[in-house]
């Protein structure tokens, strides 16, 4: 820590942290006189050993197992990060800015070609615009937007230009400004000649800045005006454009999304300006790619509701049933906005308006309901066969839907259907339950003990064994599995074993079965081993219970529009899923 901005930045969090309601996040506090009490996260205890002083900058420890410290410590050890980890996670929390690293000449480096791009980019945009909008070069291009019925205000709005159709217009242009041929190429606006010398890359094109999230301008879509190939010509991949990662038009839509709470995705830019234009205005374009996680970042800055509205052709069928993988395990909640008139959302609003588009935005049907239709749609279920594969492409679809009452009724629909019995895709269902999001909660409940899952019910006597062999066991199954073992008969047995010495209760009739199943049973060979992954199991459930926790949290916050606490949860659940990552 030799840079004394740091240590300023630290303090500086530290001042704006307040350290009781930090740990009262995670720990029941009570106040008596200076100090406030509560039970110690670090060690198993009924009594509260655990303090916290507010004053002196605020510290906190535990009379139990002398863990102690500032409030970053505590953040560390109990999210399980570094010490400066916690220190920017409680910075973001109160918008204080990290103070700018020594940067390595490297990073120098890089950050200059960066900022060379998007100064590049900015002029090629201003070039791009002036041609279409004050040049004789840019008729052609204006001609081509008024036949598409393009107001003059969306040229404006997304600085839309026109590439002239000549070879080398933009290059001798920037060229004469002092701006060298290896950065027209870098920025992917130029080719190299074989003889040497550039030439301009787009040309006689109707040109669209693609911008970033912050706003810069970093590629550009560039559409031709007759039905030519390639349709729309982009920007090659630069170190500022890649387009798994930029959606088109958010930074124009960013409010409106925060605003309608919700985001429209479409695939192409010109059903983003169409519907722009047309006043619905918190809507995305993907750039001709799938939509991907990256993506799903992006947006869960704003929101974690996305409707997506995908062409009416087969093409963007497939590309909505595409978006369904990178969804599952996401905390985004989509839904399938189907255009019913015309090829695409552009065509769809100029010929229905905006209050046409708020129709269709309100006949939404969830993704995966929309994806059980597009299953049965183009399935043949007449014979047994037929019915068996729509059950198993349905299935893992089903196990993926969030709500359960939504579920049970897409079991009941998809029964009537295929004249299937619900309990037998209610089976089929429950063999894709299991990573996150994909539980089953109130059919766990309900589930009578010796129904239950063998594969947990299985490991919970591999621990039991290996408890009645060692008892030192007990409190790392206690830390690894909060909610304890999963049957009640194996939980009445462990509080039995762990009570060792004092006065045992009476064992009821199940847990005395499960005793002398388990002395019955083998010891595995590596019973260490199987004893780990025992664990392991029950922790990943109870990890994807936890998780499914904090995604409904998260919504939660989400439309209380409490975002600190929404991004509290999505860090939550972030860190969750990496365990459980390691767990698999
Ligand atoms: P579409 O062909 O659906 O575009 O491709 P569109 O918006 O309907 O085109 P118009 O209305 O005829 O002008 C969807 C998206 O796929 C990418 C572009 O991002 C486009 O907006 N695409 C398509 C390309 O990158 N290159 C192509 O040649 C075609
Ligand atoms: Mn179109």
């Amino acid at each position: 820590m030799n840079n004394p901005a740091i240590g300023e930045f630290i303090d500086k969090v530290k001042r704006g942290a307040d350290i009781t309601q930090v740990i009262g996040n995670y720990v029941q506090l009570r106040k008596k006189g200076n100090r406030y009490w509560g039970c110690c996260p670090f060690h198993s205890e009924k009594t509260p050993s655990f303090s916290v002083v507010p004053e002196d900058g605020g510290f906190f420890y535990c009379f139990g197992c002398h863990v102690g410290g500032d409030v970053f410590k505590f953040i560390s050890l109990i999210e399980n990060v570094s010490y400066f980890e916690a220190v920017k996670i409680e910075a973001e929390k109160l918008d204080i800015p990290l103070p700018k690293r020594n940067r390595t000449p490297a990073e120098i480096a890089r950050d200059e070609q960066r900022e060379r791009l998007y100064r590049v980019n900015e002029l090629a945009k201003t070039f791009f615009h002036n041609c279409l909008t004050v040049t004789k070069m840019g008729q052609a291009g204006i001609k081509y937007l008024k036949g598409r019925g393009l107001a003059a205000n969306a040229v404006e709005e997304f600085s839309l230009g026109f590439s002239p159709a000549a070879w080398d217009k933009l290059a001798k242009a920037f060229i004469k400004r002092g701006i060298d041929e290896e950065a027209l190429i870098t920025a992917g606006l130029c080719v190299r000649r074989e003889k040497g010398g550039v030439y301009d890359r787009f040309r006689g094109r109707v040109m669209i800045p693609i911008d970033d999230e912050r706003g810069r301008t970093v590629g550009f879509g560039g559409r031709i005006l007759d039905n030519g190939e390639p349709k729309y010509l982009n920007t090659a991949e630069t170190p500022i454009f890649n387009k798994r990662r930029l959606l088109f038009g958010l930074y124009n839509a960013k409010s409106h999304i925060r605003r309608e709470g919700y985001v429209i995705v479409v695939e192409g830019y010109m059903d983003a300006v169409s519907l722009f234009e047309a006043g619905v205005k918190n809507v995305v374009a993907t750039l001709g790619t799938a939509f991907t996680a990256e993506h799903i970042k992006l947006i869960t800055r704003y929101t974690s509701k996305v409707y997506f509205c995908f062409d009416s052709d087969e093409a963007g069928q497939r590309a909505t049933m595409r978006t369904m993988s990178v969804i599952r395990n996401s905390p985004i909640r989509a839904k399938v906005i189907t255009v019913t008139d015309g090829k695409d959302p552009d065509e769809f609003i100029r010929k229905n308006g905006r209050d046409g588009f708020f129709k269709l935005i309100e006949n939404a049907t969830g993704i995966f309901e929309h994806a059980l239709r597009y299953i049965l749609n183009h399935a043949v279920y007449n014979t047994l066969e037929g019915k068996l594969t729509v059950l198993k492409e349905a299935a893992p679809i089903l196990a993926a839907m969030a709500d359960s009452t939504e579920r049970r009724e897409q079991i009941r629909l998809l029964g009537g259907r295929l004249m299937i019995d619900e309990d037998s895709i209610t089976a089929e269902v429950r063999r894709h339950l299991g990573g996150a999001w994909r539980r089953y909660p109130e059919e766990e409940q309900r589930t009578k003990p010796q129904q239950q899952d063998s594969v947990s019910l299985r490991a919970e006597r591999i621990i039991l064994q290996s408890l009645m062999r060692d008892k030192t066991l007990a409190d790392h199954v206690n830390a690894m599995l909060p909610e304890g073992l999963p049957g009640a008969a194996g939980r009445e047995l462990f509080a039995n074993l762990c009570a060792d010495g004092e006065e045992g209760q009476e064992l009821s009739e199940e847990a005395k079965i499960l005793y002398s199943r388990i002395m019955n049973e083998p010891v595995p060979e590596d019973a260490a081993q199987a004893y780990t992954d025992a664990v392991n199991l029950l922790r990943k459930n109870y990890l994807e219970g936890l998780c499914n926790e904090h995604i409904k949290k998260a919504g939660e916050y989400y439309e209380a529009k409490d975002m600190a606490k929404y991004r509290e949860e999505l860090a939550q659940v972030k860190k969750i899923n990496a365990e459980i990552k390691e767990l698999a």
